[in-house]
């Protein structure tokens, strides 16, 4: 097992990997990237992740990027590794160029990785629930964009630990409830699974999509439906869902309980689903 990093088709120890200070994903957070997480020595949702990963670089007008060759790039990288559970992180920036906010006329996307074993929540925030706040969307208008351009999430993150929580939610200023700094958010009200549409608010997550199917193959009546800050704390449960976050309970929002402060049954039934999908259900809870 072996920490490593890629950059640009080279394999090397993540200590002795750098980037040129003129990379204009370290100047302009002008960079794409996914995370990949493994399971049992297979990378889960490969083709999911490239599809996003080939959406950020066209709406964000990248010059071309073979999607074999990422493809091979992460199987290779992830091979080296022999990490189990390994989470694989992805970017890839426009060029390297002298600073200057138009696109530069030359140069090519950089592609860099790491792969490590995946830092796993507590078990105990698996257990009993996450406590989160909510905070004020102040994000840009393109978050279905997977940019590295994450302060806001960062600032809302470090908020949500200095008040003793796990996440911070995001709300919009007319009260819609968007998503968590790194997740999807999910809650169950009156028998239904309820989660924001996709819209350009919020990031299109893999583990949301796939909790929606499993929906369906469970005949669990799910939506995508816009709800509020006053549904999520009404709500009879509520989730967080994300490629590390899996299916993380939520039990308490700003300071008060949600539901009956437990965790729920269709919490929990996703989760075992989402464990058994991806072929990691004997180690489920
Ligand atoms: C803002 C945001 N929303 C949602 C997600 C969940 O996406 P996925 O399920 O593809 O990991 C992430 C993951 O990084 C995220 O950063």
């Amino acid at each position: 097992m072996t920490e490593l990093a890629y950059v640009n088709g080279q394999i090397l120890p993540i200590e002795q990997a750098v980037v040129p200070i003129e990379d204009r994903g370290y100047n302009f957070g002008d960079a794409v990237y996914e995370f990949f997480a493994s399971y049992r020595g297979r990378l889960y949702r490969v083709e999911e992740h490239l599809n996003r990963l080939e959406r950020s670089l066209r709406e964000l007008h990248f010059p071309p990027v073979s999607r074999e060759e990422i493809r091979d790039a992460v199987l290779r990288l992830y091979e080296a590794s022999g990490i189990e559970r390994a989470g694989l992180y992805l970017q890839i920036s426009r060029a390297v160029a002298p600073r200057d906010h138009a696109f530069p006329a030359t140069g090519a996307p950089q592609v860099i990785m790491t792969v490590r074993p995946v830092h796993e929540k507590p078990p105990e925030l698996r257990q009993s629930g996450a406590a989160v706040i909510t905070v004020t969307d102040i994000r840009w208008a393109r978050c279905d964009i997977k940019t590295v351009q994450l302060l806001p999430n960062v600032l809302a993150k470090q908020q949500a630990v200095e008040a003793g929580a796990f996440d911070a939610l995001f709300v919009s200023e007319d009260e819609v409830v968007r998503e968590g700094t790194s997740s999807n958010v999910f809650i169950v009200s009156a028998g239904r699974l309820l989660t924001h549409p996709l819209t350009p608010r919020i990031l299109p997550g893999i583990t949301r999509q796939v909790i929606l199917d499993l929906c369906k193959k469970l005949a669990l009546p799910a939506e995508e439906r816009f709800f509020s800050r006053n549904d999520l704390y009404a709500a009879d449960e509520a989730f967080l869902s994300g490629t590390v976050t899996e299916v993380l309970p939520i039990t308490r929002v700003d300071g008060n309980s949600i539901g009956d402060g437990k965790v729920g049954p269709a919490t929990q039934k996703l989760y075992s689903a989402l464990r058994e999908d991806a072929g990691a259900a004997e180690q489920a809870s």
